[in-house]
């Protein structure tokens, strides 16, 4: 039997960077379910498709084809063969993505990938409905979460540092926008399951949130 931790929570809240850590100290395999729908909302902006479009993307979604695999323990992803991982982190692809994964198809495709992947492997997963929905019966489940004025702060630190010119006042605007929408959105919306550990990053470094899971695992 496989050992699954789903790690959910917003935007920025550090979840792709503990969940990296907790899989290498585990020799876990790390599964960004997040970078699965910010290739789709690449494909959508791509074919110029937009997220109100439900017609064009439940027509459209099939012929994207995503998958991933593992170089040097990090995941890559694949858009139709080509790999899209330097290309998805943009706030146009993010803000794309979060319009997009509403849409019941999109989700369908993935939830199906991301059940396949854990089910024979150990996996850290991390997204929005990993607890909900993708792994209802994860071993641990870990709902990761800060205020927004520190996520919005550590989101602008990533861009700048990438040299991508941003606003921190925007960046929280798009922040707070994004966390409405996967928290209200009709299907598998960002919630914490009943037997999720709630675990607030605010005031916690890196190293903090990782040994406070890892004793969790223990
Ligand atoms: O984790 P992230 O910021 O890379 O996710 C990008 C968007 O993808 C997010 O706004 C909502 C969507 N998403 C989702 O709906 N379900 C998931 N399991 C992961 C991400």
């Amino acid at each position: 039997m496989s050992y699954n931790i789903a790690i959910d929570g917003p935007a920025g809240a550090g979840k792709s960077t503990v969940a990296r850590r907790i899989a290498k100290e585990k020799h876990f395999i790390y599964v960004d379910t997040g970078a699965m729908y910010r290739a789709m909302g690449l494909y959508f902006l791509r074919n110029g498709i937009r997220a109100e479009d439900t017609q064009r993307i439940n027509e459209q979604c099939k012929e994207a084809d995503i998958t991933i695999s593992y170089a040097d323990g990090e995941q890559v992803v694949f858009l139709n063969g080509e790999n899209v991982n330097g290309l998805i982190r943009t706030e146009e692809v993010s803000n794309m993505t979060s319009a997009c994964s509403v849409n019941p198809k999109v989700r369908e495709k993935l939830v199906e990938l991301q059940k396949r992947l854990a089910k024979d492997a150990d996996v850290v997963m991390d997204g929005r409905d990993i607890g909900t929905c993708v792994l209802p019966d994860a071993d641990l489940k870990i709902y990761l979460t800060a205020g927004s004025g520190v996520r919005a702060k550590r989101r602008y630190e990533e861009l700048s540092a990438k040299g991508e010119e941003c606003d921190l006042a925007q960046i929280e605007k798009d922040i707070i926008e994004r966390d409405k929408r996967d928290m209200e959105r009709e299907i598998s919306p960002l919630r914490r399951a009943e037997d999720a550990v709630l675990v607030d990053s605010s005031g916690l470094s890196v190293d903090e949130v990782v040994e406070k899971i890892l004793l969790l695992c223990r």
